[in-house]
């Protein structure tokens, strides 16, 4: 080796342990942690690692008071997101006055002195402990040695919540996160507002103001909470409640950003408002998404008991319907805190109270629907299936005053006063309140003598033209009537059944011979053993086979993969129940079989086979014309409108697709799977039915989100089916388009853009007519709209694909899978049924 090899070396050597040293130096000095014995003082900041928080000292307004503080870093308006010691400024500052650790490992604030003004006053003695700044905006006292997190600032909520962060209580342990307003807008201190999640079912959102109730969200419905309308849904803003996996004593609201890049928060502002907050970098200015203290109407019992508030009124407060106010002489001077009580005793208190006077006098009490409202407070849950229960049972309860159905919750009740009610213009849910007889109907009365006071009192021409009006809108309506009546009756109800149809639900109890109990050696001959080559597809809950019976009836069975939980006699309960269903466009159910755990349904064999073989078959789609199509969609609509509609049992499909849609040999649409979820479904609590059955592609936001369903969520599949009928593509195709997400978007631009057209089958261009074309595009538009609220009923589609009714105009449909997959806030899929797991998979494997 000679000298200048070893000087090379030696040259090659020395910089290898500089670049080392300038390494270990950038990682001593690594802003975002905090180590024993270093202090962070004024002027010096702690940076988290990607960037987005920082935090440090500040001094809020003129009040040259230093506090601790966490800020958004890349924001160029300042906003402390939480402060450590609020309680405690550091008045004068010195460079050993600062944030540092203590020797008990405790992160502390001290002033010069070393007075403590500030402790994470934890008592677990460590090692070694250091503070590290995380890039969700949390700060985290770990222990050195193990990396254990001892104590992190998200625990101690101060004004501020930021995606990821935590309110609500455990009742268990006791531990409660609560927000806390500061006391002014320079001054962090505790203020008079607090805010947190109360422990009812479901929970509820809630501000005390020197603890008393000051405001309240409403229930929480899975997805939002009712009494805020204008706060969009769970699925933008990813709200959410903590998912309860094992025990249900907690109760922690938190939220998720779809998109990192968006600055959301939600503020308790010192006035006692909770804010949705969001940076816009547009315009460089902080926005008020929702606030929802919007008006004074939003303070809790502004009206008093049995008053309701409408902000856009004046006075903002009058009495329901019914009701009085409780002192005319308060009520006219504008203090409303005593409410109103009722003008005349119900009939149900009345032969209660007095036994000897009960025959008869008077009629019985009814509801007055309240539409747009928020809910009062204190409600009672009560375990009904729907909406004609909830109305019976309150009916024939004299304590139940009023009463809900709310979707996602269900049957709720009031049997004390009613208490901080608002009238919306827009969303809220409706109100069925308790009245004696003769009180309903009294607004219609008056409306009635005011348009006759108009007309004679010669307002004259006027007059006579508003009459005119309001009687031809009556007209209007009466036609409307009429023909919904017409598709309940003749088209829904297929005639040639109709006598079926008399049997109520107690009836069939009765007489649950009626449905064939297949042998199972006759399915097996039928089927061949379950023949690969029989095989006719997969449906969402098993696999389904062709048959052919000894007298050479074609049948088609689904053997049903085993699901643990339900019994057979359940299951031979269920499966009567659905056989009542008959309706030229549901597929008809010839009866089943049942052998040990295997469960098997027998449908009558449908020629055709499912839509999609025709429909994304590039040689097959060209049978399906124009007129078949529409003759398809008009036929599923029908179907639903009978499922949902159905006096005695109400079902919502929960998997509608087109695999799922069947043809006879005239091509006629029938509806096949439903009832199944509903099978499935038996087994489960009301309150945790959050097993998300149903496909890619098809499902609502909501039902996707939060396991809300309802009908509307059929609405949204079928809207999806629409579109793809329309455009002989399917949703799911777009996966890996790169404009565009799925087909609902990309449709939705041909329509904004005038270019509608452009989305038909191209098959279809001889065939198609263009009336009818656009009316299903914008029919499958308003279906897929992300908003419950903004999508039609059934019958209402069935009104606009026959005429030309003009609907609303379609808003952007938002909501994709991908983003939703892309987000991680992911599905529950923890307790999805073993024997849907071909479903979720498509759900997850795509
Ligand atoms: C420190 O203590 C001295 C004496 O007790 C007091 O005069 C001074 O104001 C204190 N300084 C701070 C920063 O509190
Ligand atoms: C510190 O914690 C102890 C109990 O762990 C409590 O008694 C004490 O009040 C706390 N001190 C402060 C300043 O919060
Ligand atoms: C601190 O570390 C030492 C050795 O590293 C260990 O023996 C001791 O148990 C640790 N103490 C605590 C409280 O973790
Ligand atoms: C997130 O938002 C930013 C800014 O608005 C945008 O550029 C980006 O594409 C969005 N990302 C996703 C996944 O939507
Ligand atoms: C929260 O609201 C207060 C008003 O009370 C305001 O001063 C503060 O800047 C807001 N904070 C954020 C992060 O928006
Ligand atoms: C409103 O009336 C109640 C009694 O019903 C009374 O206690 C309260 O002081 C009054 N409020 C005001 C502002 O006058
Ligand atoms: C009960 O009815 C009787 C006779 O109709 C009447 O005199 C009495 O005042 C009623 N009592 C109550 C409590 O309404
Ligand atoms: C009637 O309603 C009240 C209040 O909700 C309830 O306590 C009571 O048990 C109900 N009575 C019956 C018979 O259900």
């Amino acid at each position: 080796m000679d000298t200048r090899t070893i000087a090379a070396y030696a040259i090659l050597l020395a910089l290898l342990l500089l670049l080392n040293s300038v390494v270990e130096l950038q990682k001593g000095s690594a802003t975002d942690t905090i180590f024993q014995s270093k202090t962070v003082s004024v002027g010096e900041t702690l940076i988290s690692a990607g960037q987005i928080f920082e935090l440090g000292f500040f001094s809020p307004g003129n009040s040259g008071k230093q506090y601790v503080g966490i800020w958004y870093r890349q924001i160029s308006v300042r906003r402390v997101v939480w402060v450590a010691n609020r309680e405690n400024p550091l008045m004068i500052t010195s460079s050993t006055s600062g944030l540092t650790i203590g020797d008990d490992g405790n992160l502390l604030v001290v002033d010069a002195n070393h007075t403590i003004l500030w402790s994470t006053n934890i008592s677990v003695s460590v090692n070694q402990s250091v503070a590290v700044l995380l890039d969700k905006g949390s700060l985290v006292l770990r222990d050195g040695v193990s990396g254990k997190s001892l104590w992190e600032s998200f625990s101690h909520p101060c004004d501020i919540v930021l995606p990821g962060m935590m309110i609500g209580m455990d009742t268990k342990t006791g531990e409660k996160l609560l927000m806390s307003s500061w006391k002014s807008e320079d001054d962090p201190s505790p203020g008079k507002f607090v805010a947190g999640i109360a422990t009812t079912k479901p929970p509820e959102a809630y501000v005390l103001k020197d603890s008393v109730l000051y405001w309240r969200s409403g229930l929480w419905n899975g997805l939002k909470f009712v009494g805020m309308p204008d706060l969009h849904g769970a699925y933008l803003n990813g709200f959410n409640f903590v998912p309860q996996v094992q025990n249900d004593d907690q109760y922690f609201f938190t939220f998720t950003l779809f998109n990192t890049s968006y600055v959301r928060l939600i503020n308790l502002t010192s006035n006692g408002a909770l804010t949705f907050v969001e940076w816009n970098e547009g315009i460089n200015e902080w926005n008020t998404v929702n606030n929802a203290l919007d008006s004074m109407c939003d303070v809790y019992g502004a009206c008093g008991p049995f008053g309701i508030c409408n902000k856009n009124k004046s006075p903002i407060c009058s009495c329901m319907t019914g009701f009085v106010p409780n002192s005319d002489r308060e009520w006219n001077g504008g203090n409303w805190t005593s409410g109103c009580v009722r003008r005349s005793e119900l009939f149900c208190t009345k032969s209660n109270n007095n036994h000897s006077s009960s025959s008869g006098s008077g009629k019985i009490d009814g509801f007055l629907k309240l539409s747009a409202v928020k809910l009062p407070h204190l409600s009672i849950y009560v375990p009904l299936d729907d909406e004609a229960q909830c109305d019976r049972w309150c009916l024939n309860n004299c304590s139940c005053l009023a009463y809900a159905y709310i979707i996602g919750i269900g049957c709720t009740t009031w049997s004390g006063d009613l208490l901080d009610a608002q009238q919306f213009s827009l969303g809220g849910e409706d109100l069925f309140l308790r009245l004696a007889n003769s009180e309903l109907g009294h607004g219609k009365e008056r409306a009635k003598l005011i348009i006759s006071l108009a007309v004679i009192s010669g307002v004259g021409f006027l007059g006579a033209i508003i009459y005119g009006l309001c009687k031809w809108k009556a007209n209007q309506r009466g036609k409307q009537k009429k023909r919904n009546n017409h598709f309940h009756f003749s088209d829904i109800f297929n005639p040639t059944r109709a006598g079926q149809h008399g049997n109520s639900r107690s009836d069939m109890r009765h007489q649950p011979s009626e449905l064939p109990i297949f042998d199972l050696e006759k399915i097996v001959a039928a089927t061949k053993k379950f023949n690969t080559n029989n095989k006719l597809g997969e449906g969402g809950f098993g696999p389904v086979f062709k048959g052919e019976m000894e007298d050479g009836r074609e049948i088609a069975v689904k053997k049903l993969s085993r699901c643990s939980g339900q019994g057979i006699e359940e299951f031979k309960n269920e499966i009567i129940l659905i056989s009542k269903l008959q309706h030229k466009n549901l597929v008809q159910l010839l009866g089943c079989c049942i052998d040990g755990e295997e469960l098997m349904i027998v449908y009558e064999y449908m020629p055709n086979r499912s839509l999609d073989t025709l429909l994304f078959d590039s040689k097959r789609r060209a049978q399906l014309d124009w007129a078949k199509r529409f003759n398809i969609i008009c036929g599923i609509a029908k179907g639903l409108v009978y499922l949902h509609y159905d006096s005695r049992l109400k079902i919502i499909h929960r998997d509608l697709k087109v695999s799922n849609i069947l043809l006879d040999k005239d091509m006629n649409p029938k509806i096949s799977d439903f009832g199944l979820a509903r099978i499935f479904q038996a087994t489960q609590e009301q309150a945790n039915t959050h097993r998300v059955v149903g496909t890619f592609g098809y499902m609502s936001p909501e039902y996707a989100l939060g396991g809300v369903f309802s009908e509307k969520s059929d609405v949204f599949s079928f809207g999806v089916l629409l579109l793809e009928i329309v455009s002989g593509k399917k949703n799911t195709s777009f996966q890996n388009h790169e404009k565009h997400l799925s087909l609902l978007s990309y449709a939705w631009q041909l329509w904004n853009e005038g270019r509608a057209l452009d989305l038909m089958d191209q098959v279809l261009a001889d065939s198609f007519s263009l009336s009818e074309l656009m009316r299903c595009i914008h029919v499958g538009l308003l279906c897929v709209q992300d908003q419950v609220a903004d999508r039609p009923t059934m019958p209402a589609i069935i009104l606009m694909l026959s005429s030309e009714t003009d609907g609303p105009q379609p808003k952007q449909p938002t909501f994709t899978f991908r983003s939703l997959l892309d987000s991680g806030l992911g599905l529950q899929s923890d307790n999805i049924c073993s024997m849907n797991e071909d479903i979720v998979s498509t759900v997850y494997g795509r």
